[in-house]
């Protein structure tokens, strides 16, 4: 078993084929609220990925998971994060369009990742498809509104992240959002007022 990444949150192991993500606990918070909060995010995660299996969404496969433990076990997808392939590569249009499509697929289901970041996307090296990860902060919702800020928290990962392509890439994203949620143009209309929202709250 080697060690794969130290988070803020998580350590998580590889174990052959399979990787093992715990959660610890932070010093800093309250010893219950810090276990109840542990325990909601260990199932999450492993209610989404057990939802993304069924709907045959590129995402690991749950093996296992514990809410005592705090740990889940799922495949270990081969292949660098998209952040790392953007980051030695210009070859940003093709996946710009897949994070969309991708993200769209999610919102049609009513899934809000809640973390979209290019850390938390996979280029699968053996099917080359992108891959999503890092479901601890997701949800299930209907709602317009949480899908606009699903794409807004994209938006701005985008920018302070891959810079050199911003905005095109956010912009490309979005073309492949609109081929898979047929809701797009209400989620991109509610994304207008959610910029326009995080404008007014900067100016007082
Ligand atoms: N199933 C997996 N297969 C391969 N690598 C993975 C897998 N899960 C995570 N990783 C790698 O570990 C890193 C951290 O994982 P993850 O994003 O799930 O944790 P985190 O950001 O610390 O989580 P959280 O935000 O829930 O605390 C990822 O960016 C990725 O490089
Ligand atoms: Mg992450």
């Amino acid at each position: 078993m080697i060690k794969l990444f130290q988070g803020a949150e998580a350590i998580l192991y590889k174990d052959n084929a399979t990787v093992i993500k715990e959660r610890f606990s932070k010093a800093y918070r309250l010893s219950h609220l810090d276990e109840s909060l542990r325990k909601f995010r260990t199932r999450r995660e492993a209610k989404v990925l057990t939802k993304l299996d069924e709907m045959n969404f590129p995402a690991p496969k749950l093996h296992h998971f514990s809410d005592t433990r705090m740990s889940i076990v799922m495949d270990f997808v081969p292949g660098e994060t998209l952040k790392d392939v953007l980051k030695h590569g210009d070859e940003y249009q093709h996946f710009a369009r897949e994070i969309g499509q991708k993200v769209g697929t999610l919102h049609k289901e009513h899934i809000i990742h809640g973390d979209l970041t290019t850390s938390n996307m996979i280029v699968n090296a053996k099917t080359s498809e992108l891959t999503f990860i890092d479901f601890g902060l997701s949800s299930f919702s209907e709602k317009i509104e949480d899908k606009a800020v699903d794409l807004f928290l994209l938006d701005r990962a985008l920018e302070g992240t891959h810079f050199e392509f911003y905005p095109e890439i956010f912009e490309d994203a979005l073309e492949g959002y609109k081929e898979t949620n047929p809701e797009a143009v209400d989620v991109l209309d509610r994304l207008e007022q959610v910029r326009q929202r995080g404008r007014n709250k900067s100016k007082n």
